[in-house]
């Protein structure tokens, strides 16, 4: 994989199990800060667990290795818990899709996140709360100054995403991690969360990591995509050069999924057969089974994650599908 400049994130080969299952091999992945990095995969594929696993919330039950992962220039290999806890906020945050129970229900907006500046920053009470008040109109809280003293259940949901990412960003972080921020939402609001996030890494200048099942709506906002199956990346670069010449059959198939994105008058396609499943990956290629492009070498062999042109991917038929494209 290429080495870019001024990485908010760095990982090279994590690898996460759970007793037998390895639900994440050998994963390398960097955010540059300023840039958007979409990780793209079905259910169970492995995303979630590496966002848990970098910043430290892989859980008791997790044996977690990797050659390296940095946030900036501080390695996390060697963090305690109590150094995960005072990095989890200050230099990076993870915002999950549950809004409503991320919240505190009885205390205030204001309060809540009034509560960050004072604890991390030591600001007064009224500094505080016009900290909090200039965070909700960056998020995009209409009159943010007259709603601070409302609580969660006074917001829609659109609203309590936002102020989830308020809470992220508050003391600007380096590195943002969105876990499926939008799944709860409806289509309009889930892209205006999305435009949100992508206006905020420019601002903040901050590496964001979104993590989704839904290539139609990271097409518009990400620098680059890294597509998980099985636990490991099989696609990873550019954006655009990946959504216009995906080079591996599982990206391939994805963006025929998607209506918007699939080519006009083409067939909506669904991916044959079943979700990857960590506890029985099959021989070779672990895609294989459902790859409608699969020689007798993908049932063998498995193929290893390979750079070239501004992407890396681990496809025996990449080759070809490259030379279909731009023949
Ligand atoms: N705490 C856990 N114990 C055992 N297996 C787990 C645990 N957490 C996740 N897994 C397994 O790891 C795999 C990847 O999960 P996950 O990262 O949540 O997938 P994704 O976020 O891509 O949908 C799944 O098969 C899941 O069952
Ligand atoms: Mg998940």
């Amino acid at each position: 994989m290429e080495t870019l400049t001024r990485p908010a994130l760095r990982v090279r080969g994590l690898s996460v199990s759970f007793g037998e299952i390895p639900a994440v091999r050998h994963v390398d992945l960097e955010v540059p800060r300023g840039e958007l990095v979409a990780l793209l995969g079905e259910s169970g594929s492995g995303k979630s667990v590496t966002a848990r696993a970098v910043v430290g919330l892989a859980g008791a039950g997790a044996r977690v290795s990797a050659d390296e992962i940095l946030l900036g220039d501080t390695d996390l290999r060697a963090a305690s818990p109590r150094e995960f806890e005072t990095l989890r906020g200050a230099r990076m945050s993870l915002v999950l899709q549950d809004a409503l129970s991320a919240l505190n229900p009885v205390l205030t907006i204001g309060d809540q996140l009034g509560e960050l500046f004072r604890v991390h920053n030591g600001a007064s009470r009224r500094v505080a709360r016009e900290r909090a008040a200039e965070l909700l109109g960056l998020v995009g809280i209409p009159a943010p100054r007259s709603r601070i003293g409302d609580y969660p259940h006074q917001f829609s949901g659109g609203m309590r995403q936002r102020i989830l990412i308020a809470m992220a960003i508050a003391l600007e972080p380096e590195l943002l991690i969105a876990d499926e921020p939008t799944t709860a939402l409806d289509v309009t609001v889930q892209a205006q969360i999305l435009e949100l996030l992508a206006s905020l890494r420019e601002q903040l200048d901050m590496g964001v990591l979104l993590i989704t099942h839904d290539l139609a709506v990271v097409s518009e906002v990400a620098d680059r995509l890294a597509v998980m199956y099985a636990g490991r990346i099989v696609e990873a670069g550019d954006a655009g050069t990946v959504l216009a010449h995906p080079a591996h059959p599982y990206t391939e198939a994805l963006l025929r999924s998607v209506p918007r994105l699939a080519q006009r008058g083409g067939d909506l396609f669904t991916i044959p057969g079943s979700p990857p499943n960590p506890s029985v990956v099959p021989d070779g290629c672990p895609f294989h089974p459902r790859c409608h492009r699969a020689v007798e070498v993908c049932a063998t062999v498995r193929p290893e994650p390979l750079a070239s042109g501004g992407r890396t991917v681990a496809c025996h038929q990449s080759e070809v599908m490259l030379g279909v494209h731009s023949g």
